[in-house]
């Protein structure tokens, strides 16, 4: 039976790690990619540029599902409005789970994220919607994680972490079990959080700013 025709919106280097994560689940043919309008027709390995952001509603009377796959370090802004955009547009937006990721039976993920390779969301966690759990980040038990957040990679959030919408966490970051970082907040790469951050808080260490 053939797959499902998926569209990805974001046309950078994010979107190099979603094709191969979609590829190895297997589940969705990708049919292109949506970009700007200077990255019209450039070539995505086998995937091309279709078109741009505002042709979604165009997009949607033919294909059913789309995903998004721009990147996101300093602002959750682009990715919430492309993931609003589609929705508005009329898309679905699935789960994609790496086929090397473990994701427990007791773990909840939300429409449009995606969990990378080797990636580990344990029992209990719950994941918002349009999340990226990066390659081999690990989401331990029962820790909570908002909407439009980027766990990137190798960061790991111990037990009964909440971490609050549209933050970053950023690559080899570990927060302490208990610990609660708020919305909007943005985690440095390679740092340990001990202590609870307020909403928009830019943790780079002992020099937060
Ligand atoms: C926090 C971050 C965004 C800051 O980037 P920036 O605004 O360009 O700031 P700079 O890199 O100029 O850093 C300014 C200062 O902040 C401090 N700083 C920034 N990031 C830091 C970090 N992760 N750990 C410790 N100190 C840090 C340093 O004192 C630095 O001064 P230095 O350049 O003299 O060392 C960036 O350092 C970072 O951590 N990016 C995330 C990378 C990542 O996880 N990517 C994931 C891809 S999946």
């Amino acid at each position: 039976m053939s797959k499902p025709s998926l569209i990805l919106i974001g046309a950078g280097g994010h979107a190099h790690a979603c094709i191969d994560v979609i590829e190895q689940q297997d589940q969705f043919e990708i049919a292109g990619l949506v970009g700007t309008s200077e990255e019209l027709d450039a070539r995505h390995f086998s995937y091309s540029v279709i078109a741009t952001d505002s042709d979604l509603h165009a997009l949607s009377k033919t294909y059913r599902y789309a995903f998004i796959s721009v990147g996101q370090i300093q602002s959750p802004d682009l990715r919430t409005r492309l993931y609003q955009g589609a929705v508005n547009a009329g898309f679905q937006l699935p789960i994609i789970l790496a086929p090397t990721a473990y994701v427990s039976r007791h773990a909840s993920i939300g429409a449009g994220s995606i969990v990378m390779h080797g990636a580990v969301v344990n029992a209990g966690a719950a994941i918002g919607v349009n999340c990226i759990v990066n390659t081999r980040a690990i989401i331990e038990h029962d820790t909570t994680v908002g909407d439009h957040c980027h766990i990137s990679t190798g960061a790991i959030l111990n037990g009964n972490v909440t971490v609050g919408a549209g933050s970053f966490i950023g690559s080899g970051s570990i927060v302490k079990e208990g610990v609660s970082i708020g919305a909007g907040c943005m985690v440095g790469m390679g740092l340990s959080v001990r202590h609870n951050q307020n909403d928009h808080t830019r943790f780079v260490g002992a020099n937060k700013t």
